[in-house]
């Protein structure tokens, strides 16, 4: 562990790019890459833990993403489901938060989506007192997740909102909006992952495929998170 994270490093989020790639370089079908990607993920979590950062987001799924073969997403849908139980299993000896951000009715009609959203809800409410938090993005998308918001204001009564009000409607709320977006897989896109949080972010793109991804490179993305001068519009 080489970086050190203070407070202007809240939280960090990545975007994990690749996965299909990394597995068709190797001749492999995508979803061999997403079990790849998924070790990774587990790796990359825990280095975040280890050297303190406070909320680490990852964008998992997106609303998008349905449109995959169901071959793939199927797949990808049994990898979370046992990451939910490998989560029950370590919750009690881990000091994390887990959070899952995004339409959790996208589920509904999936065959044991009820279970996983279940699972979901559970373990967010029984480690909601951890000090770390871990938002998993599934069934994410930031247009998506604007209007739901704009669609609990509404059913709240409001007529009129300002931006602090949408702010603690996105799913991502009570949390900072992330400092750092690290983008795997060589696109130089948002591909629908937070935006309205993303205002202020700094972005870091690396070609490096997400199964591929090293905490070497974390720790350079951060150097270079700590090197830029964030300005917000002023001088
Ligand atoms: C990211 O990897 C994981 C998900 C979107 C679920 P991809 O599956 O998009 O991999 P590439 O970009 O096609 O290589
Ligand atoms: C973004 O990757 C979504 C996730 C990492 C879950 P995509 O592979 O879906 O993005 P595009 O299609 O290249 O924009
Ligand atoms: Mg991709």
């Amino acid at each position: 562990m080489s970086v050190k994270i203070d407070e202007r490093l809240k939280h960090i989020a990545f975007i994990m790019d690749g996965n299909g790639r990394w597995a068709q370089k190797r001749g492999m079908p995508r979803y061999y890459g997403h079990k790849y990607g998924a070790k990774k993920f587990r790796e990359i979590l825990e280095y975040c833990l280890d050297i303190g950062v406070l909320v680490t987001t990852v964008y998992a799924f997106s609303t998008e993403n349905w449109t995959r073969p169901k071959k793939e997403v199927d797949a990808i849908m049994k990898i979370l489901d046992s990451y939910l139980d490998e989560c029950y299993d370590k919750k009690d000896g881990y000091d994390v938060h887990y959070r899952f951000v995004g339409d959790m009715s996208l589920f509904d009609g999936y065959e044991g989506g009820e279970s996983i959203i279940r699972r979901m809800n559970e373990l967010d409410s029984l480690t909601f007192s951890k000090t770390r938090t871990i938002n998993i993005a599934v069934n994410y998308g930031g247009r998506d997740e604007i209007v739901n918001a704009v669609n609990r204001l509404i059913s709240e009564g409001y007529s009129k909102v300002t931006k602090d009000d949408l702010a603690s409607h996105m799913y991502t709320a009570p949390y900072p909006d992330p400092d750092l977006i690290i983008r795997t897989g060589g696109d130089l896109r948002v591909s629908n992952f937070l935006l309205w949080q993303c205002a202020y972010s700094e972005f870091y793109f690396t070609s490096t495929l997400w199964p591929d991804l090293t905490t070497e490179e974390v720790d350079k993305a951060i150097e270079e998170f700590y090197s830029r001068k964030r300005r917000y519009g002023g001088v």
